[in-house]
């Protein structure tokens, strides 16, 4: 069986939970806004390539096939970048005071999904509207506006300010590379193309995503079955 259709075949229906009706006007209750947390299927722990194999295969790709992205693929790319991996709560990417001010939502072209790290689930919620939101904050760039999904690393920069002051500005930020290179090598590793994306207006995209007040996107990352 060829690697796309293994992927494929894992796909569960988890994200036709919403079909959405676009971008809410303003953020509302989380409860208005989000489903019932639905469980992720457990992340694999083995993979098909070394790490040095998915270092050395990371490139940045923008072409994306149309088909949805198998929920799978997706809980083993959100744990990546933030799965609780112990017993005391430590994650995948190591943060400063173990403060963890990173939030991982993934849009796909109906539904905004948010990564719970506690119990490895997610809450989903519709929203047509937001892909083409995030393309037009993202200087309308394609890759964007076409990945069946777009991992989005936020951070709440007030939970690591607390205790950092002034560096915890470059803390969240530094937080959010070790998060999207995981995701990135996971995505290199299972044969997914990808590509950070950094270039976008941050008022604009926190918008497309409803997200709370205080919280901030810091990075955009499309990603699909690799096209070629
Ligand atoms: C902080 C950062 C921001 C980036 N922003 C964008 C972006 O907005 N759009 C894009 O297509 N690629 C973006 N990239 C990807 C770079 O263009 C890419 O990493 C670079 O060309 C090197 O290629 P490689 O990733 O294949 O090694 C970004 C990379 C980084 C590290």
């Amino acid at each position: 069986m060829k690697r796309r259709d293994l992927l494929t075949g894992l796909a569960v229906s988890v994200l036709a939970v919403g079909c959405g009706q676009g971008v809410p006007a303003r953020p509302q209750g989380r409860a208005a806004r989000y489903g019932k947390p639905v469980a992720l299927p457990a992340p694999a722990i083995d993979g098909p390539v070394s790490l040095e194999q998915a270092i050395e295969r990371r490139r940045s790709r923008r072409s994306f096939l149309p088909d949805p992205l198998p929920v799978a693929a997706i809980g083993q790319l959100l744990w990546a970048g933030q799965g609780i991996t112990s017993a005391d709560g430590k994650r995948t990417a190591p943060s400063a005071g173990a403060l963890y001010p990173l939030e991982l939502y993934v849009v796909t072209s109906t539904d905004v999904m948010h990564y719970l790290p506690q119990g490895h689930r997610a809450e989903i919620r519709p929203g047509t509207g937001v892909r083409p939101a995030l393309q037009a904050a993202a200087l309308g760039q394609a890759p964007v506006g076409a990945a069946p999904g777009i991992i989005v690393v936020a951070a709440v920069p007030a939970r690591t300010q607390a205790k950092y002051g002034t560096r915890a500005g470059a803390f969240v930020e530094l937080e959010a590379g070790h998060a999207a290179q995981n995701i990135l090598l996971t995505a290199a590793a299972r044969g997914l193309a990808a590509v950070p994306v950094g270039s976008f207006d941050q008022a604009q995209a926190a918008a497309a995503l409803a997200l709370p007040a205080g919280q901030t996107v810091l990075y955009l990352i499309p990603v699909g079955l690799a096209s070629t």
